[in-house]
């Protein structure tokens, strides 16, 4: 998969990928550097990401850490230009960074600090993303953002806060298509099912849950990091050009229930 508009050179393609310091992040800039993307992958966990990084680059890739909180605008500027400076622009950016909160939990257990804290790194780091990368897509002539919501921004089932966050991403993406769409820059949202990666090792870990949630999909098993990956890709890339606004599922038919 390259980029088209860059005489099929994909080595100048830079990515910002918000955060890949494991689970899905991490499958997005491993498999992004993999087709030539240079890879921006921030992440609260340096640690964790500066393994990730070293990895693509002993594999060849093109990659680079900074750790990076998605809730501060300072932040999201300094990336921005430290990628600009690095690897001359900016035409992707993946939101995937993002927490979860108590599935058992109802909005009368939830307090405001734990709602303020899920929306703020869910919705506004988007929100902030967003914000900080268009003046670079603009200058280059168009861009991709892919926003990583969930089946819990579409169905409602979950916790509260989630719920909502992932909601208004879904919708903040569909906004920002509209907008923007005349600038060539293209804007959409990915909604996982269950994918097995630290975030959800709580639920996992327990076979009754586990059961339960697999009862649940009709494909019978749970959906792994790269699975995602591959859809992520495909909406950063070319071969997505004339796709804008949309909401990929991938979640093993769960919806369907
Ligand atoms: N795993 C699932 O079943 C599932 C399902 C639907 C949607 N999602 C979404 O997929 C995305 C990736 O989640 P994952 O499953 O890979 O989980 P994960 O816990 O492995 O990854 C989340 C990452 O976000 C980072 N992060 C948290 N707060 C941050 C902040 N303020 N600034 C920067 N980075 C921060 C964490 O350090 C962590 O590396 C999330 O947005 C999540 O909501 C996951």
């Amino acid at each position: 998969m390259v980029g088209r508009d860059f005489d099929g050179t994909i080595s100048k393609q830079s990515s910002n990928n918000n955060r890949g310091a494991s689970g899905q992040g991490a499958e997005e800039a491993k498999l992004f550097a993999s087709e030539g993307a240079k890879v921006v992958a921030t992440d609260v966990q340096f640690e964790l990401l500066e393994d990730v990084v070293k990895e693509i680059k002993a594999n060849g890739g093109d990659a680079i850490a900074i750790k990076h909180n998605v809730t501060s605008a300072d932040d999201w500027k300094m990336v921005v230009e430290t990628a600009v400076k690095e690897f001359e622009k900016v035409d992707i950016l993946v939101n995937n960074a993002g927490i979860t909160g108590l599935i058992t939990q109802t909005i009368e257990d939830l307090d405001e600090p734990t709602w303020d804290k899920i929306l703020d790194i869910n919705t506004k780091g988007p929100y902030l993303g967003i914000k900080a990368v268009l003046p670079e897509m603009k200058k280059v002539g168009g861009g991709s953002i892919v926003n990583i919501s969930s089946l819990s921004g579409i169905n409602g089932v979950g916790n509260a806060a989630y719920n909502s966050s992932k909601g208004g991403l879904r919708l903040l993406t569909k906004n920002v298509a509209l907008d923007y769409g005349k600038y060539n820059i293209r804007v959409n949202s990915v909604h996982p099912g269950t994918i097995e990666t630290p975030m959800i090792e709580m639920f996992t870990s327990n076979k009754e849950v586990r059961e339960m949630t697999l009862a649940g999909i009709p494909l019978n098993v749970l959906g792994q990091s790269l699975d995602i990956a591959y859809g992520v890709l495909y909406l950063a890339s070319d071969e997505s050009k004339f796709v804008t606004g949309i909401e990929l599922i991938i979640d093993g038919g769960s919806i369907l229930h």
